[in-house]
């Protein structure tokens, strides 16, 4: 999952985009859709692992960006994103790793937040130590409109939107 930026970002996003980075991590892909956005654009990177958020904040002052707004929160509590507010989501290997009671109310926040006409990036690992049944992910993406998936060897991903 961990793909070069040029590779998974760069063709979803253009200057001055709102995005939310779910599942975030230490902020690989945040500082980068940063970068693409520029100062009239923002990134909400949102990870549950309060350790990691405290990380990207300290690396976000220490660099100067006033243009990711770190949240230590599950993605299934986005309340302080605005209903229909965001462009791109990018969840790259968030739903494996969220807790089976929590995915429901997580793909709620996405729906929720995702503009009508914005896209969402997914993925999920198949195996290892997180894992995401097939039959979930299929029920996750009828819930959308997809327009590209792709099944891997370890990973599933995919491009959807608002249906
Ligand atoms: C496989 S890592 C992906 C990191 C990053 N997206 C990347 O591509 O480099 C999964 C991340 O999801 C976070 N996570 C797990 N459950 C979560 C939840 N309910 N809400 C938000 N983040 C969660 C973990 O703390 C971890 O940082």
């Amino acid at each position: 999952m961990f793909e070069p930026p040029k590779k998974f970002v760069e063709p979803y996003i253009k200057s001055g985009q709102v995005v939310a980075d779910l599942g975030c991590g230490p902020g690989y892909y945040s500082f980068h859709m940063a970068n693409i956005l520029g100062s009239e654009g923002k990134v909400y990177s949102v990870d549950s692992d309060e350790r990691v958020i405290k990380a990207l904040k300290d690396k976000a002052e220490k660099k100067g960006y006033k243009n990711i707004e770190a949240h230590a929160s599950s993605a299934s509590n986005l309340s302080f994103i605005k209903n229909e507010s965001v462009d791109f989501i990018f969840a790259n290997g968030l739903l494996c790793c969220v807790a089976p009671l929590e995915i429901d109310a997580a793909i709620s926040e996405i729906k929720r937040i995702l503009k009508p006409d914005g896209l969402a990036f997914l993925s999920a690992a198949k195996g290892f130590g997180s894992y995401m049944e097939k039959e979930k992910w299929e029920e996750i993406l009828r819930g959308f409109k997809v327009h590209k998936r792709e099944d891997k060897f370890s990973n599933r991903l995919a491009e959807v939107s608002l249906k």
